[in-house]
């Protein structure tokens, strides 16, 4: 092939291109120059069977052509692919004003549980904590000696433990009785300063109108060098102001848990729910123990912290009137319709947590 018809095969490919009107005509174009057996391809075989100096410059040559017309589908690719693009956006509009379509979208509901466990995560976050998790099957070491309840301790009589099988090692497995353990599992990885929360269930062999063998807790955890009992109130009160969405009063009672010291019990006044006078415990709170720290590697004498659990499906109840504990777990699709949530109302600080 001599270069005049070379450049007349470049012309029309480059016009082939530039005329394809759509990805896949381009495509055609593409194999009937560059594929194995294309007009270009077929080229470059000829070269074989030329003299040295004729090949070096015919092979050069096509060459070019060949970049050529690789860069010019390329080109036309790409401004192919932005008039697909732009066609589709011009015809597929989203309306994210319009309802939602009935179906299992609208119908479905958020459980009280999950939205209290939202909104606290919400409330904590703001205040700078982030969120950690233990499992639900726990050793005996992190679920009780590791905070300070060692074996025939009586507090372990408090809790109605479910005991599983032993593991590989031959620790004791329990289904955790409270989320204080996520508190050694934080410890035990992070330096401090620490502050997490860490919701989640828990399990213990109990059951009447106000007590399910499965409930939810949520524990948080500070950690830090000067931390003491006016940030635990301070936190505790403003969670409890942001979470109640108004003035609640509430009062820290002296107690007793072998993991803080000294230790109190959370009330909350039920003003609020209709029980004018009455004060309702909502969980226990205290400044870490020593001893727990020590457990976790952590020098006492240069950090402290406080911690608290409360009880979710407790704070659930008093929020949204729900008498019944029991009714949480038994699957009813009308309790659930009349006390659930809307999937698309997520709880944010700026909105109101629960509209
Ligand atoms: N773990 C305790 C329980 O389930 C609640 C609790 C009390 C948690 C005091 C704490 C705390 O973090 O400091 O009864």
């Amino acid at each position: 092939m001599d270069s005049q018809s070379l450049q007349t095969l470049e012309q029309g490919l480059l016009g082939e291109i530039v005329a394809a009107a759509s990805l896949e005509d381009l495509e055609k174009v593409r194999i009937s120059a560059l594929g194995k057996k294309g007009r270009v391809s077929e080229l470059m075989q000829q070269l074989g069977k030329m003299e040295p100096d004729a090949r070096k410059a015919f092979g050069q040559a096509v060459n070019t052509v060949k970049a050529k017309v690789a860069g010019a589908l390329d080109e036309r690719k790409a401004e192919l692919q932005a008039l697909a693009l732009e066609a589709r956006l011009q015809t597929e509009r989203a309306d994210i004003s319009l309802p939602v379509r009935p179906g299992p979208a609208a119908e479905g509901r958020i459980h009280p549980v999950a939205q209290v466990m939202d909104e606290l995560a919400e409330i904590f976050a703001d205040m700078g904590f982030s969120i950690a998790e233990g499992p639900d099957i726990e050793t005996d070491d992190y679920n009780f000696t590791k905070l300070n309840i060692p074996a025939e301790h009586p507090a372990r009589q408090d809790q109605d433990t479910f005991y599983l099988q032993p593991d590989a090692n031959g620790d004791r497995l329990v289904l955790r009785t409270h989320t204080s353990p996520v508190q050694i599992r934080t410890m035990l990885k992070q330096k401090p300063p620490i502050r997490i929360i860490a919701p989640g269930r828990v399990y213990r062999g109990d059951s009447d109108q106000t007590h399910t063998p499965m409930f939810h807790q949520i524990e948080a955890l500070v950690i830090d060098e000067a931390t003491h009992m006016g940030h635990l109130k301070w936190t505790i009160e403003e969670m409890c102001r942001a979470f109640f969405e108004t003035d609640v009063k509430m009062r820290l009672r002296s107690s007793f848990f072998p993991f803080t010291e000294p230790s109190a019990e959370i009330d909350i006044a039920a003003d609020g729910i209709g029980k004018p006078g009455e004060w309702l415990e909502v969980g226990g709170c205290g400044m870490v123990h020593p001893n727990v720290l020590r457990n976790c590697g952590i020098d006492p004498e240069k950090y402290q912290g406080f911690a608290f659990g409360m009880g979710i499906d407790r704070m659930a109840m008093l929020k949204y009137g729900i008498p019944d504990l029991r009714e949480f777990f038994n699957a009813d699709l009308r309790w659930l319709k009349h006390y659930g949530f809307s999937v698309l109302d997520v709880p944010g600080l700026a909105g109101g947590l629960s509209s």
